[in-house]
């Protein structure tokens, strides 16, 4: 079947936007990818991460944040209670702005986000969380449409299609910026108050 226009993805159920990502050739990541990376979680949970794209590690085995990075954010998660195997309240769906890997790790290009954004649109519409959770730059930019360091908006509530949004920094970066972690942690208990 033709894959649907970008338009109609704001229409598809679970399954079909599944499949709609696992055959998408919006843009030239699927010459180079692997496995597209849909997402993983409980679709009904209160909390939802957003992260950039899939790694290494997430296009071999075709789930977000299953790396270096990955073992942190579940780390961050569980300090909150929270579990992406739960299928109950502390669960999470966890998603990337981009179902692809850039090759070698580049940093997403503005139009495979612009391709990419209805999958994304589609996921929150769906789960409807309680709360985003947008970590780094490029989940922040798709998003908040803003270009302001993560610095100058973390702290306080922002929106995406009316729902809460957090912004902190990517576990990837914490990995190599381990002073900022207290600066997560105050995010995610933000975060928590905010579920309360
Ligand atoms: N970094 C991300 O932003 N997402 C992943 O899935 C893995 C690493």
């Amino acid at each position: 079947p033709p894959s649907p226009a970008r338009s109609d993805i704001a229409t598809l159920d679970w399954p079909a936007l599944r499949e709609a990502v696992a055959d998408c050739r919006a843009c030239g990541l699927c010459e180079s990818r692997r496995n597209t990376v849909f997402g993983v979680g409980h679709t009904e949970a209160d909390w939802m991460i957003v992260g950039e794209a899939p790694g290494e590690q997430e296009d071999r085995q075709g789930e977000p944040f299953v790396g270096p990075a990955g073992q942190l954010l579940d780390a961050m998660l569980r300090a909150c209670g929270r579990d992406r195997q739960a299928m109950d309240a502390r669960g999470v769906f966890i998603a990337n702005v981009l179902k692809c890997r850039p090759p070698a790790n580049r940093n997403p290009a503005p139009e495979e986000v612009v391709q990419c954004e209805p999958f994304l649109s589609r996921q929150v519409a769906l789960v409807r969380p309680k709360l985003i959770i947008a970590m780094g730059r490029f989940a922040v930019q798709s998003l908040l449409k803003t270009t302001e360091p993560i610095g100058r908006l973390r702290g306080r509530l922002h929106r995406y299609e009316g729902v809460p949004v957090i912004v902190t920094y990517h576990p990837a970066y914490l990995l190599r910026t381990p002073i900022d972690k207290a600066k997560a942690w105050a995010d995610l208990c933000l975060a928590m108050e905010i579920d309360r």
